[in-house]
């Protein structure tokens, strides 16, 4: 990565990764710190939230980095969680959209509140970080929305409904804020990572070793390996660069 990115081209620039104490989205908060930006990360367990920051401020070299407990389902709580950022640098260039929940169960076992909560962290959380961070902030000062969502909604897969229609409705969110937002300056784009080792979701999907596959799993994979953070992070930070400009891209090359 530092071949392709600018040293510290992120300096000076504030992001906000919702569900940043784990899996991928640590991965993309490391990212950012090491090229010079300050990250809020935040989820709803502020022990993990205290390890993490620490860890990240280790790994990164960069000891910008804080922490604010908070339940996306919640918008009272995502509005004080977007104002502490605010109030402590001033400024949200980047918001990364990650917080999500999800576990294995088939349609006919599970419960209407098991749906509900999925589609309560995943799309509601989505929408509640982008309606306090566009209204706070970015709707006067643009900036970038960077929202997380996976590829299992395109093909289907059993015992995902929930998560599935939950991520479909991120990108759904994506594509029209995208559209109604630009005018202002406000990117609004998606990565769809599939299976990320390592990661709460590989767990909770069982593509670990726990689920007895091991490395037949990988075979069944096209390139016969599963992702890691290194894979998605460096797609952060180019849609949060200047490259990804669109205004820049169309001006530059058409
Ligand atoms: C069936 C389940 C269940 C399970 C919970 N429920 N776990 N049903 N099988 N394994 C049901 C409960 O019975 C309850 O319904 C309802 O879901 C809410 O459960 P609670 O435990 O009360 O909710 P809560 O404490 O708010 O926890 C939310 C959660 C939890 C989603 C259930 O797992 C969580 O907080 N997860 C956050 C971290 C996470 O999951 N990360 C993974 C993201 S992976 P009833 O009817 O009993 O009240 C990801 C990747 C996607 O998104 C794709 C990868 C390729």
């Amino acid at each position: 990565m530092n071949k392709t990115f600018q040293q510290n081209f992120l300096a000076n620039q504030v992001a906000i990764v919702t569900g940043g104490a784990t899996g991928i989205c640590y991965g993309i908060s490391l990212a950012y710190l090491k090229y010079g930006c300050k990250v809020l990360i935040t989820s709803r367990k502020e022990e993990v939230l205290k390890q993490s920051c620490t860890t990240l401020a280790q790994e990164s070299g960069n000891q910008n980095v804080a922490y604010f407990p908070c339940d996306v389902r919640k918008f009272e709580q995502v509005e004080a969680m977007v104002q502490f950022a605010l109030d402590k640098w001033g400024r949200i260039d980047i918001l990364v959209n990650g917080a999500a929940g999800n576990f294995l169960v088939p349609f006919e076992m599970m419960s209407v509140n098991a749906f509900r909560s999925v589609m309560e962290i995943d799309t509601f959380g989505t929408f509640h970080c982008c309606k306090a961070v566009v209204g706070k902030w970015m709707s006067k000062n643009g900036g970038v929305i960077i929202n997380i969502s996976t590829t299992l909604p395109h093909c289907g897969v059993a015992l995902q409904s929930h998560a599935g229609t939950a991520k479909a409705g991120i990108d759904a969110l994506t594509r029209h804020l995208a559209v109604e937002l630009g005018p202002k300056k406000i990117r609004v784009v998606g990565i769809a990572p599939g299976a990320i080792e390592k990661s709460e979701g590989f767990k909770r999907l069982r593509m670990d070793d726990s689920s007895g596959f091991g490395e037949d799993f990988e075979k069944l994979l096209p390139l016969q390996r599963a992702g890691n953070n290194d894979d998605i992070a460096p797609w952060a930070l180019f849609l949060a660069s200047e490259m990804c400009k669109l205004h820049h891209w169309i001006n530059n090359y058409s």
